[in-house]
């Protein structure tokens, strides 16, 4: 796994930002695998502003989002629709025919799980995956202990994501006890992970998937198995790293097609 430390969430966001608009920029049509939650706002935020300048542009590319929530109505306040067209879609030049998010209301959830994996090989494919990890290392909404060669299908979220994520709605009662998510084999068939982590409180999952072993007690170290995984942590994230100094030092002698800065 290629590991990527800076200093802080901004510069995270930065660098984050940058392996994206390469993707835009080098890829007739690129196809996107996208995330929600806190960590990668920033790095939209910074996307939106190359977007305004002319420097990028998301007409060619397709997107395809990692989960949602079963049964929140698309305009609700936590849905990711309503996250994705707040944080990106409305303020860049996609064509919303090409963006793709998980059903979380259709009538026949496991049609539309069968459906959306269809959808993305159609595309041929992903070509960068955006990750964020939870605390208890889940990618997407795969948490522990569930099959690290899942398909895209509807999930039942732990105690501990549900408290984690309660925080963005009234009470954990409010949180959706379902989703649906990409599995843990859709994910490793992008071309390119790029996960994202910031803050101490993701030290010890980031530490588990980097440096642990391979276990399903951390879906996201399944990501050691993937052909290119790119893990951009700010330094709270990377606190716990046993190899950081060694990280860093392969960073320092990239050769210049390795360097994203
Ligand atoms: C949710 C999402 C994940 C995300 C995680 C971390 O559970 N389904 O895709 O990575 O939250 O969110 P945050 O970045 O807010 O810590």
């Amino acid at each position: 796994m290629e590991v990527i430390i800076r200093e802080n969430a901004d510069s995270c966001a930065e660098i984050a930002a940058k392996i994206v608009a390469k993707y835009l920029r080098e890829k007739k049509s690129p196809v996107l695998g996208l995330a929600t939650g806190s960590t990668p706002e920033k790095m939209y935020r910074k996307l939106i502003s190359m977007n305004e300048k002319g420097e990028i542009s998301f007409s060619h590319c397709t997107t395809f989002n990692l989960d949602e929530y079963v049964g929140l109505p698309p305009d609700h306040s936590q849905s990711y629709h309503r996250y994705m067209k707040q944080n990106l879609f409305d303020h860049i030049d996609i064509g919303m025919g090409s963006t793709h998010i998980p059903d979380g209301n259709a009538p026949d959830l496991r049609l539309e799980c069968l459906n959306y994996e269809k959808a993305i090989k159609n595309e041929g494919g992903i070509d960068l995956q955006i990750l964020g990890i939870g605390s208890n290392g889940h990618i997407g909404f795969n948490e522990p202990i569930g099959s690290l060669s899942s398909r895209t299908w509807i999930k039942i979220l732990t105690q501990n994501t549900i408290k984690d994520n309660a925080r963005f709605f009234d009470d954990d009662s409010q949180v959706p006890r379902h989703v649906i998510t990409m599995g843990i084999g859709t994910i490793l068939e992008a071309e390119h992970c790029l996960i994202l982590a910031c803050g101490k409180q993701k030290s010890m999952a980031v530490q588990a998937m980097i440096e642990g072993p391979i276990t399903s007690q951390c879906p996201s170290s399944a990501l050691q198995f993937h052909k290119r995984t790119t893990a951009v942590l700010d330094e709270d994230a990377a606190c716990l790293l046993k190899l950081k100094s060694h990280y860093k030092w392969v960073e320092e002698n990239h050769l210049d097609w390795q360097q994203y800065d």
